[in-house]
């Protein structure tokens, strides 16, 4: 792999020594990447596509902000430092690996291929996917015994807790292991079990994705549909706000996984969602989704 330097971004000097890798510049691996800095972890991100990975130390420096603003880092903290690259170094030393790319399997299992090659055994592999078995990807990967699964919540510095998936071949070393990563970044894991969408995106999704049935049908607004699901049943942000931050392509991604595996039709994304996704609406991130940023 090409170790192409986009440049290093000293935030600050390094409290702690956790190297952690974060492969992925989109959504959540910039979130996840700010969490760590923000916790004084050595963090490289990397992305293959020059213009994400030209924008994430921006980005991170962006989370960084808000996540100050809303009190989620405390005052005294020490940031770590942050460089970005665009593949996986071939000689990089790092804690543990964070996968954190487009939610098709497909893609996933190149990447992992490419992690495994990078790290070699015994490393963390700690695969971000909101919906795909991490037995399935382990099925696929050279080391199945350093797959594990993080669902990490967005944005990740705010929600502190966080859904673990171990795989049927996941080693006592590397869950020990991703347990030290999890404690350095603050976040209270919580063991599931394996399966499509394990809990979180197998509850939500389908609830999401009838919010949007809904607007399609013509039966209530957007902004009436996330005031009656917060309003009345106590939903942070409400469903279609959840989407757009979500990212559209990712939440429809999400589902078709769920639906393939499931065979539950409530799992299909809504056409309206389709519809979007093939406009570049993609929500928060791209600008427009359900509502305008
Ligand atoms: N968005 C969320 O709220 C959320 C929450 C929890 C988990 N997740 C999961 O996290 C993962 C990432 O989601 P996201 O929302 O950040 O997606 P995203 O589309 O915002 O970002 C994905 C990134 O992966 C990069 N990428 C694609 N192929 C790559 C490759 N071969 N090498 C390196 N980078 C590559 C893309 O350029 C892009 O920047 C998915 O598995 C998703 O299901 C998302």
């Amino acid at each position: 792999m090409r170790p192409d330097d986009h440049g290093d971004s000293a935030l600050n000097q390094p409290s702690d020594n956790v190297r952690l890798t974060v492969v992925g510049a989109g959504v959540m691996g910039v979130s996840i990447a700010a969490l760590a800095v923000s916790r004084g972890l050595h963090v490289t991100v990397t992305d293959n596509e020059p213009a994400k990975a030209d924008a994430a130390a921006a980005k991170v420096a962006q989370e960084l902000r808000l996540a100050k603003l809303v009190r989620a880092i405390p005052d005294d903290a020490v940031a770590g430092s942050l460089r970005v690259r665009s593949s996986v170094p071939e000689d990089v030393a790092c804690d543990a690996v964070i996968e954190a790319v487009v939610e098709t399997k497909d893609v996933k299992t190149k990447v992992l291929a490419e992690i495994c090659e990078a790290v070699g055994p015994g490393v963390p592999i700690i695969t971000n996917t909101s919906s795909i078995p991490v037995d399935e990807l382990a099925a696929e990967v050279r080391y199945p015994e350093s797959l594990l699964g993080v669902h990490f919540m967005n944005p990740a510095y705010l929600i502190a807790t966080v859904e673990v998936i171990h795989g049927a071949r996941t080693s006592e070393q590397v869950k020990a292991g991703a347990g030290a990563v999890l404690e350095a970044l603050g976040r209270k894991g919580v063991l599931v079990g394996d399966g499509p969408g394990f809990v979180t995106s197998r509850v939500s999704h389908r609830m999401i994705n009838d919010a949007i049935k809904v607007v399609e049908e013509g039966r209530a607004s957007v902004e009436d549909v996330d005031l009656l699901m917060q309003d009345c049943l106590g939903h942070r942000t409400g469903p279609l706000r959840t989407a757009d931050l979500i990212g559209l392509d990712n939440l429809a991604d999400s589902l078709t996984v769920l639906h393939e595996r499931t065979g539950d039709e409530s799992f299909r994304p809504a056409d309206l969602l389709l519809a979007k996704v093939a406009a570049g609406e993609h929500g928060r991130k791209s600008g427009r989704g359900f509502y305008s940023y």
